[in-house]
């Protein structure tokens, strides 16, 4: 188990090699209401490259464009030795159809635009954003194939879309001779367990690594929320914080605040913090290559990264797991079930696949 940051993991089946932490730059600007000043940033960058980190996450419209050009001016004495994964499909001009979407026009014209903003000539790792149900995925990786040819991007991989279209488009991919998705960034912490389904099963069969977004559920699992944040309504200034942001989109739940409360109880047990706690949780879960951790301030940065150092017993890891339980649903918890299971397999011995 890896417990540095800079003890690699292979992302998905390629051979780049990233931190088991990414530091998210979502924070870096001020422009969304929450996030940190350029010289906050700043520190939030050389304390998580001090500590051996090499994977940033950042997006093209993340803080209107001030995150990429921000890590762009923090990464250039260092770009060769860094992971730099962006985005597109977000639109760049609200109001203007083509500027963003899958397609083929927004995807060329939002890496042009990256590179600007980065300041350098090639993204290590390009994720399609948002999937919109509407262009065909064929021009999306044929689009990313010619990107990655002309030596512009390095990667490919996906976030925000489903299983059974991440999995044709691998598939796809595969038998044309494309450039593999090579990761899955997705919503996934104690609270947001959906991917259990379907995304992080197809995701190891599929090659792709496993990046959860959000781990601590936009900061509800650190425990600075309560009951009296249920009734409240996301009014007034920005703080600079992420709360009326998290009060606006319905992330402080009667549910959320439990499990909150079950992961501090961990906490307390291990002498840590419910952020270590709650990173640990996706951290060493084994179907996950690399949690993005957000941080605001160097403070929270410093405590997050101090989720390397977390191991759970068995015990523990049962808690955290059942506060947070989700039922899986047709199909999944019928062919668990020991009536299926007699009927497809009797008393067959099967090795399980590594
Ligand atoms: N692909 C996508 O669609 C997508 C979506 C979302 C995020 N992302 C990526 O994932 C990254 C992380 O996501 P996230 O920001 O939602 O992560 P998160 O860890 O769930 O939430 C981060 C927020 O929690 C609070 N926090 C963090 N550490 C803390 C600590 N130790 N103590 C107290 N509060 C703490 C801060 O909010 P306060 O301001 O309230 O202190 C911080 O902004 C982003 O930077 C971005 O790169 C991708």
């Amino acid at each position: 188990m890896s417990h540095t940051l800079d003890t690699y993991r292979l992302l998905g089946r390629s051979g780049l090699r990233v931190s088991p932490l990414a530091l998210g730059a979502a924070t870096f600007g001020t422009e969304w209401g929450w996030g940190a000043e350029q010289d906050e940033a700043r520190k939030l960058f050389d304390l998580y490259v001090e500590r051996g980190g090499n994977f940033i996450d950042t997006a093209g419209t993340y803080t209107n464009g001030t995150s990429e050009r921000l890590l762009g001016r923090f990464a250039r004495d260092r770009r060769e030795s860094l992971v730099l994964a962006t985005k597109y499909t977000t639109l760049r001009r609200p109001g203007d159809p083509n500027s963003g979407g899958p397609h083929r026009k927004s995807l060329f014209a939002s890496v042009e635009a990256s590179l600007r903003q980065l300041n350098t000539d090639y993204l290590d790792l390009l994720y399609l954003h948002v999937w919109d149900f509407t262009t065909p995925v064929e021009e999306i990786l044929r689009g990313m194939d010619d990107l990655v040819r002309q030596g512009k991007v390095l990667y490919v991989a996906i976030s925000n879309a489903p299983a059974w279209q991440v999995s044709r488009m691998q598939a796809i991919a595969d038998l044309r001779g494309w450039s593999p998705l090579v990761a899955l960034e997705i919503e996934y912490n104690l609270i947001e367990r959906a991917g259990e389904r379907d995304l992080i099963p197809m995701a190891r069969e599929m090659g792709l690594g496993v990046i959860p977004y959000s781990p601590l559920a936009g900061g509800v699992l650190t425990g600075k929320y309560s009951r009296a944040d249920l009734t409240a309504t996301p009014t007034g200034t920005d703080d600079g914080t992420r709360k009326r942001f998290n009060l606006g989109v319905g992330a402080v739940t009667a549910r959320a605040l439990e499990i909150a409360e079950v992961v501090k109880e961990v906490a307390t047990e291990l002498g840590r913090t419910p952020a270590q706690v709650g990173l640990a949780w996706t951290l060493r879960n084994p179907g996950v290559t690399a949690p993005i951790i957000g941080a605001r301030t160097p403070a929270q940065l410093e405590d997050n990264l101090g989720a390397l150092e977390v191991d759970f017993t068995a015990r523990q890891l049962a808690r955290l797991d059942e506060a947070g339980a989700i039922r899986l649903g047709f199909p999944h918890d019928m062919l668990a079930s020991d009536r299926m299971r007699a009927e497809t397999r009797g008393d067959l011995k099967i090795e399980a696949r590594q």
